[in-house]
């Protein structure tokens, strides 16, 4: 008699990813509109730092010819399931697409890069604030001095210190976000991600994450500090809607439980 083969065991889990948790159409809205506000002019390079599956330097790509990217992680792994499996939905432009797997903090071409992104929390991996301090140092100097944007998306709010398990629907699959545990002395801050699938079964915590939860106001200096000069920050507030909806904002208030925001900040020359 045939075996039947649970879901989670057919599943791969950079799929499941992209599928529950990335809009990379929305993200590249986004930053072509912003930079476009700010330069009056179209972004052309991209460079995709923590990029995984670069997900966004493929859609970056695929939404103007005249586009360049470059994605970088340290995770072979999420580079390589890019080459064999993201690029099948890339039917033209892969020639204008660079991964490289490197340390973000010290990778560097000669290019001069329009728009650099670090998505999905990522600058929550630099722990340190001589590690942040490194990393934005050095992503100042690879942007264009007269017209660069680096774009960076964070989260915060009360609800971050609680242990606690978010469920979220996403086509056929529930996507579970979970807190393990924040730590007041150095605000590190465990969480992971796990998916389950119709017949029950579940990939349980396929990406785990020891991150720095820094506030917003600890990047912006920090980004002051490197030399960006201007700054424009969104927010969504997740108290009152499950989906991301951005507003332009000077003001997140305490009281908002739960909370993303997107920074973006700029060099002119
Ligand atoms: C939170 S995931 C973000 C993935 C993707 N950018 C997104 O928007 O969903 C963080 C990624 O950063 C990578 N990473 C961690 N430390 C890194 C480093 N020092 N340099 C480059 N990549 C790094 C991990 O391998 C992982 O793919």
């Amino acid at each position: 008699m045939a075996r039947k083969i649970a879901l989670a065991q057919q599943a791969d889990k950079f799929a499941c990813y992209e599928e529950a948790i990335q809009n990379p159409r929305k993200d590249v809205l986004f930053l072509t509109k912003t930079f476009q506000s700010e330069f009056h002019r179209k972004a052309i390079w991209l460079r995709e730092d923590f990029c995984g599956t670069a997900a966004i330097s493929r859609e970056f790509i695929r939404s103007d010819f005249e586009r360049f990217a470059v994605g970088v992680d340290i995770d072979s792994v999420a580079i390589d399931w890019c080459l064999k499996q993201g690029l099948l939905s890339l039917p033209s432009g892969s020639d204008r697409l660079e991964l490289v797997v490197a340390d973000c903090r010290e990778y560097e071409d000669k290019r001069s890069y329009d728009v650099i992104s670090a998505n999905n929390y990522s600058i929550f991996l630099l722990t340190t604030r001589v590690d942040l301090l490194r990393y934005l140092k050095h992503v100042k100097c690879c942007l264009n001095p007269s017209h660069g944007m680096f774009i960076c998306d964070i989260t915060g709010g009360s609800d971050c210190f609680e242990k606690r398990k978010v469920k979220r629907q996403r086509n056929n699959l529930v996507y579970i976000w979970e807190q393990d545990s924040y730590n007041f002395i150095d605000a590190s801050w465990q969480c992971s991600i796990s998916f389950q699938f119709p017949d029950g079964s579940a990939l349980k915590r396929c990406f785990t994450y020891t991150w720095r939860l820094w506030t917003l106001a600890e990047i912006m200096d920090a980004l002051y500090e490197v030399g960006f000069t201007k700054m424009r920050i969104w927010f969504s507030n997740f108290d009152e809607a499950s989906e991301s909806v951005y507003e332009e904002t000077r003001i997140i208030p305490g009281s908002v439980k739960s909370w993303n925001a997107i920074i973006a900040a700029f060099s002119y020359g």
